[in-house]
C-alpha cells in the first residue's frame, strides 16, 4: 500500500510523519518542488522508525511523480501562504496553478488514486483537484471539517474541564469564517452540549472556533500544521482502511441540501471507495441561512477560478 504526499512543508511533512508513526501504509512517498527538502524530510521521519517502532518505509523525491507510481491516496499539500501585497485572486491563481500541475502529474502515475486537498483556499483548491483529474466526486475531497471540528471539540473540552475524546460534534460549510458548527449536533458522551455549556460561553467558542485558523497565524506567522496533519492522516486511514468513519469532508455537491455545483464541508462516510455517502442533516432554518452564506462566500471564490479559466 502506497500513499503520496505532495508538499513537504508544514503540513506534508507532519501528515507523513503521522502516516509512517502510525504505520497506516508500509510505503509514504512525499514530494516537492524544493530540492532535498523531501528528501530530507522522509529520511529523518526513517531515522525515527528505530526509536518509535514502526516500519513504514518514507521516501522523498524532488518533482520525481514516477516515484508516487500506483498511490492508493494522493495528499496535496502543496501551495504558498498569501504574501504581503498579493491579493486574494492572485493567491488564487497561484495555488490552483500548484494543485493543477500537481494533480496532473499525480493522476498520469495513480489513476485509481483517491486525491485529499489540504492546500488553501480549501474548497476551491478541492474544486481544482477535481476539473483537472475528471476523477468522480467520489474520490476528490478536501480535509477542512476534521480539522476545524477538531478545534470546536478542544476549545468545549478545555471550558468543560473533560475529556476531548469524549466530544463529538459536526460542522459543514466552507473552510473559512462562514463555517457552520453545529451546536444540536454536539454531545459530551452523548449528552447534548447545551445542557452542559451556558449560551454565551458556547457563542464564544462557536465565534473562536470560527477564526480558529486565524488565531494560530496571528500567534506563529503561519499556519498551523499539526493538527492539519493528523487530520488528512485520519482520512487517509479511513480510506485505506475501509474505516467508514462519519466525518465532516469538503465534496461536491450536486442537489444534497438543495446545493449543486459547489464544494463544501458536510458529514460523510468515508470508506475504501472514498466518499461512500453523503450524510443530509434536517436543519432548521438558521443553519439552512448559515449554510447559505457559506454556500455563497464559497461559490463567489469558486468564480474567480473560474474567471482566471485555471
Ligand atoms: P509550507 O509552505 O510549509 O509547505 C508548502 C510546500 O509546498 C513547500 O515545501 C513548497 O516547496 C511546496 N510546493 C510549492 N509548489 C509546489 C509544487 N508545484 N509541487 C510540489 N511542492 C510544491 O505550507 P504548509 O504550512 O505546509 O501549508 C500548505 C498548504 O496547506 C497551504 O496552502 C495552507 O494554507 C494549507 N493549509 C490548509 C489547511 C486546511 O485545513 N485545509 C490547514 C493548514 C494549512
Ligand atoms: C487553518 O485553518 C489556515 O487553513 C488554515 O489552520
Amino acid at each position: 500500500m502506497k500513499i503520496s504526499v505532495v508538499g513537504a512543508g508544514n503540513v506534508g511533512a507532519t501528515c507523513a510523519d503521522v502516516l509512517a508513526y502510525r504505520e497506516i501504509a508500509n510505503e509514504i512517498v512525499l514530494v516537492d518542488i524544493k530540492e532535498g527538502l523531501a528528501e530530507g524530510k522522509s529520511l529523518d521521519i526513517w531515522q525515527k522508525a528505530p526509536i518509535d517502532l514502526y516500519d513504514s518505509r518514507t521516501i522523498g523525491v524532488t518533482n520525481d511523480y514516477a516515484k508516487t507510481a500506483g498511490s492508493s491516496v494522493v495528499v496535496i499539500t502543496s501551495g504558498l501562504p498569501r504574501k504581503p501585497g498579493m491579493s486574494r485572486d492572485d493567491l488564487i491563481g497561484t495555488n490552483a496553478g500548484i494543485v493543477k500541475s500537481v494533480t496532473e502529474n499525480v493522476i498520469r502515475h495513480s489513476p485509481d488514486a483517491t486525491i485529499i486537498v489540504v492546500s488553501n483556499p480549501l474548497d476551491v483548491m478541492t474544486y481544482q483537484a477535481h476539473i483537472t483529474s475528471r476523477f468522480p466526486r467520489t474520490r476528490v475531497m478536501g480535509m477542512a471539517g476534521i480539522l476545524d471540528t477538531a478545534r470546536y471539540r478542544a476549545f468545549l473540552a478545555e471550558a468543560l474541564n473533560v475529556s476531548p475524546k469524549d466530544i463529538q460534534a459536526m460542522l459543514l460549510g466552507g473552510h473559512g469564517d462562514t463555517m457552520v458548527p453545529l451546536p444540536r449536533y454536539t454531545t459530551v458522551a452523548g449528552i447534548p452540549v447545551t445542557e452542559l455549556i451556558d449560551k454565551d460561553k458556547l457563542n464564544a467558542i462557536l465565534e473562536r472556533t470560527k477564526v480558529g485558523g486565524g488565531e494560530l497565524v496571528k500567534l506563529m506567522g503561519t499556519s498551523a500544521w499539526y493538527a492539519p496533519g493528523s487530520a488528512a492522516a485520519q482520512m487517509v486511514e479511513a480510506i485505506v482502511r475501509d474505516q467508514r468513519r462519519v466525518v465532516p469532508v469538503c465534496v461536491k455537491l450536486e442537489g444534497e441540501y438543495g446545493i449543486k455545483d459547489c464544494y463544501l464541508g458536510v458529514p460523510v462516510v468515508l470508506g475504501r471507495n472514498g466518499i461512500e455517502k453523503i450524510i443530509e442533516l434536517d436543519l432548521n432554518s438558521e443553519e439552512r441561512a448559515l449554510l447559505e452564506a457559506s454556500r455563497k462566500a464559497v461559490r463567489e471564490v469558486m468564480e474567480v477560478l473560474e474567471k482566471q479559466g485555471q
